[in-house]
């Protein structure tokens, strides 16, 4: 048995309780398009990774996680919400092994769908088993959150055409696309389940570093994964140029003959309206391999591996002031897992 089986299986668990509310708040109804579009992602799957750790985090401080269940919910829909509008900027064809929403509905109802996801994680909360001022407190960390992760994709854009960008800049910009967004799902499930402010603070200072690695790994991801596994396009990020820690690293250590080789590929199909279709290409396909040979000669995939690894070890200290329970170490597995993942 693998050292993730146990906790895969009370993820999966959780996720069928979650979908349940997720659906009740999408059903099946006109305008036909928009939901349909709007049920694409989650009808696909997707880790629910999120969700689970609402839930988790709120049986961790001692709270009863079936009060987590709407706000577990709001946090997979700020999710997918993201998720399509990111597959629009991104001009990505491929999520969760599916065609993205834009790539089936259009970009127009694409942005609705997004649109509409974003609006059903405040009607999630709205409906949420909880006391009023602990409603108040939860909106106001989805709002932080979702401030936090349109900043961070903003950044992640502008960056596109920046020549190039410091480690705390793209630190920056992480911790807003992606940390916002764990940090924001640990704290709301401990505020469901605790008012001791000393636990609710461990817990999002947990999600941001766990949500900081999650990036840094899904950046790796983009350059090593099976494209099968990962359910999304591979090398996408070099064709656009997109500024990780993996490319920091190597414009701090290359020789300057290496780093030209690589600038003749980095970058050099963002914003190609031809997008994803560009991965059938067998030219960009070497050139993406050539892209990411460099890399590794200079050891940048392995550096932001690392560099995510410690980050979860940092987060799981952090953890320690809660009491031990089976809650509290899945938590602490499921942050490990996130940086050794396949997909
Ligand atoms: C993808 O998130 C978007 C990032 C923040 C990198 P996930 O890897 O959690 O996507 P799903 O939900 O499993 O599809
Ligand atoms: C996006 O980061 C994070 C959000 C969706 C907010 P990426 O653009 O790297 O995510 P993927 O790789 O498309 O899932
Ligand atoms: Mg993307
Ligand atoms: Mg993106
Ligand atoms: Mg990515």
């Amino acid at each position: 048995m693998g050292k993730y089986d146990e906790l895969f299986a009370r993820v999966k668990a959780k996720a069928k309780d979650v979908d349940k509310t997720i659906f009740d708040l999408i059903p099946e109804k006109e305008p036909r398009a928009l939901y349909e579009a709007s049920r694409h992602y989650p009808l696909a799957g997707g880790k629910r990774v999120r969700p689970f750790v609402v839930l988790r985090a709120a049986e961790a401080v001692g709270g009863d996680p079936r009060k987590a269940l709407y706000p577990a919910a709001a946090v997979e829909f700020i999710h997918n919400y993201s998720l399509v509008h990111d597959d629009i900027m991104d001009m990505d064809e491929l999520r969760r092994g599916r065609p993205t929403v834009h790539k089936l509905w259009g970009v127009n109802m694409a942005i609705l769908a997004g649109d509409l996801l974003f609006s059903k994680a405040f009607e999630a909360i709205a409906r949420a088993d909880v006391s009023p001022e602990k409603k108040a407190k939860i909106l106001d960390v989805l709002v932080r959150t979702s401030n936090m992760l349109c900043e961070g994709q903003a950044l992640d854009i502008e960056f596109e055409t920046r020549k190039e960008v410091t480690v705390e800049e793209y630190l920056k910009m992480i911790s807003g696309k992606t940390g916002a967004l764990f940090q924001g799902s640990a704290e709301i499930g401990a505020i469901v389940g605790t008012d001791n402010g000393e636990y609710i603070k461990a817990l999002a200072k947990w999600g941001m570093n766990v949500g900081i690695a999650f990036q840094i790994w899904d950046d790796v991801l983009d350059l090593i994964a099976d494209e099968e596994k990962l359910g999304k396009p591979v090398g996408s990020d070099i064709r656009k140029g997109k500024k990780t820690l993996i490319v920091g690293h190597f414009f701090q250590n290359a020789s300057e003959e290496d780093k030209a080789e690589f600038l003749k590929v980095f970058g050099k199909y963002a914003g190609d309206a031809k997008g994803d279709a560009l991965i059938h290409d067998e030219q960009v396909k070497g050139e993406v391999a050539k892209a990411i040979e460099l890399l590794k000669k200079y050891g940048s995939i392995d550096y932001a591996a690392q560099y995510a690894k410690n980050l979860v070890e940092e987060a799981n200290e952090a953890l320690k002031v809660l009491p031990e329970s089976e809650a509290r170490k899945d938590l602490e597995l499921l942050a490990e897992f996130l940086v050794e993942r396949e997909f």
